[in-house]
């Protein structure tokens, strides 16, 4: 089947409304079998749990486009498994890991041709997501909920596309409540969005998100997690249960180890120590690896010697080998790669 037309090289991190969507409905205590559906639109009761205490979850990951025109998605077991993380922390049923794959499968096939072609820079991104569905006006959870997934095709998710990016150390914490930052919860996201438009409004790119408790040790972004790389050439990355766990940041280290030979600390970053690094980037499933050429601390530049017009040489190996076995280019380590049944 051939793509529909769009102009793949410069399309941005938007939404752009494709076919087919799947949607499972929770009821009486069971997910029913879930089914595709034209229809874009939801419509709710005006007391739903949503609506009223934020009650939804959400997951991203993405479809790409090899060579020879098969689609591929990377790990969406992992992301399965975050997704039923998250939800418990909001007292949510379960979405079953095997459904959760089952629905990707159908939900990627049943939009194809929207899979960008290969070589275009973009690609297709899915945005499963939960939320409760009917009345509630006590605090507590809700006791039916609706699962979906949406596609999208994406750019790049900055501007200028590899090009590096400023970001500032935010005053704001990214996730509230305390404690509820390592899972994709709509009320963590919600809380940021203050952070995020006051960012852009003067000048950056992002916030640096450090520590809730002592603001001293670096966090994550709005919506990717921190890669370091030391002077010496090893990848240092945070360690803090209260950031996003992502999976291409663990992806990375993974590539960064055994298929660059490179060392990698997983370890408690300090904001004095970040002008020390060689280079910087952001990680995740829309950022890939979107390299970091300055981080401004109240007033104070800290400049990375990789510079403000091109990747760094060590992110740019890590990028060029994760994109490699997203794109079944590089032959990935057992159980990453998820062929889609067209
Ligand atoms: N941190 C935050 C706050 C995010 O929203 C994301 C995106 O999902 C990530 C990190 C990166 O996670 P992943 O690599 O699983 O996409
Ligand atoms: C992702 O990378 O999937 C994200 O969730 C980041 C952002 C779009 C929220």
């Amino acid at each position: 089947m051939s793509n529909v037309d769009l102009d793949w090289a410069n399309i941005g991190f938007g939404y752009i409304q494709t076919d087919k969507r799947y949607v499972s409905n929770f009821k009486d205590g069971a997910w029913d079998e879930g089914c595709l559906t034209e229809d874009p639109n939801v419509v709710l009761n005006e007391c739903a749990g949503v609506l009223q205490y934020a009650q939804t979850v959400f997951e991203g990951l993405k479809a790409y486009r090899t060579e020879d025109g098969r689609i591929l998605t990377f790990r969406p077991d992992l992301n399965a498994k975050r997704m039923i993380d998250s939800a418990k922390r909001l007292e949510m049923p379960p979405f079953s890991e095997e459904r959760f794959i089952d629905a990707v499968d159908k939900v990627v096939a049943a939009n194809a041709r929207y899979v960008p072609p290969f070589g275009s820079g973009a690609s297709l991104y899915l945005r499963p997501y939960m939320f409760g569905t009917n009345p509630v006006i006590g605090v507590k959870p809700a006791t039916e909920y609706q699962f979906r997934i949406l596609v999208t095709p994406v750019g790049p998710y900055f501007k200028g596309g590899a090009k590096p990016i400023t970001i500032r150390v935010s005053d704001f914490d990214r996730a509230a409540p305390r404690g509820t930052g390592h899972i994709k919860a709509g009320l963590n996201y919600a809380m940021s969005l203050h952070a995020i438009v006051d960012a852009h409004n003067q000048g950056y790119d992002e916030n640096m998100y450090l520590d809730s408790h002592t603001r001293t040790y670096v966090e994550e972004t709005g919506g990717a997690n921190f890669i370091f790389i030391t002077k010496d050439g090893k990848l240092v990355t945070p360690k803090s249960d209260t950031i996003l766990p992502s999976i291409t940041r663990r992806s990375l280290c993974y590539v960064a180890e055994h298929y660059l030979d490179m060392e990698v600390e997983e370890r408690e970053i300090p904001l004095t120590e970040v002008k020390e690094f060689a280079e910087c980037g952001l990680c995740g499933t829309a950022a890939v690896i979107s390299p970091v050429g300055k981080v401004v601390d109240h007033g104070t530049d800290i400049c990375f010697p990789s510079g403000m017009t091109e990747m760094g040489p060590v992110t740019k190996k890590l990028y060029d080998t994760l994109t490699g076995i997203q794109m079944g280019r590089i032959e990935a380590p057992e159980g990453w790669i998820h062929e889609i049944k067209l």
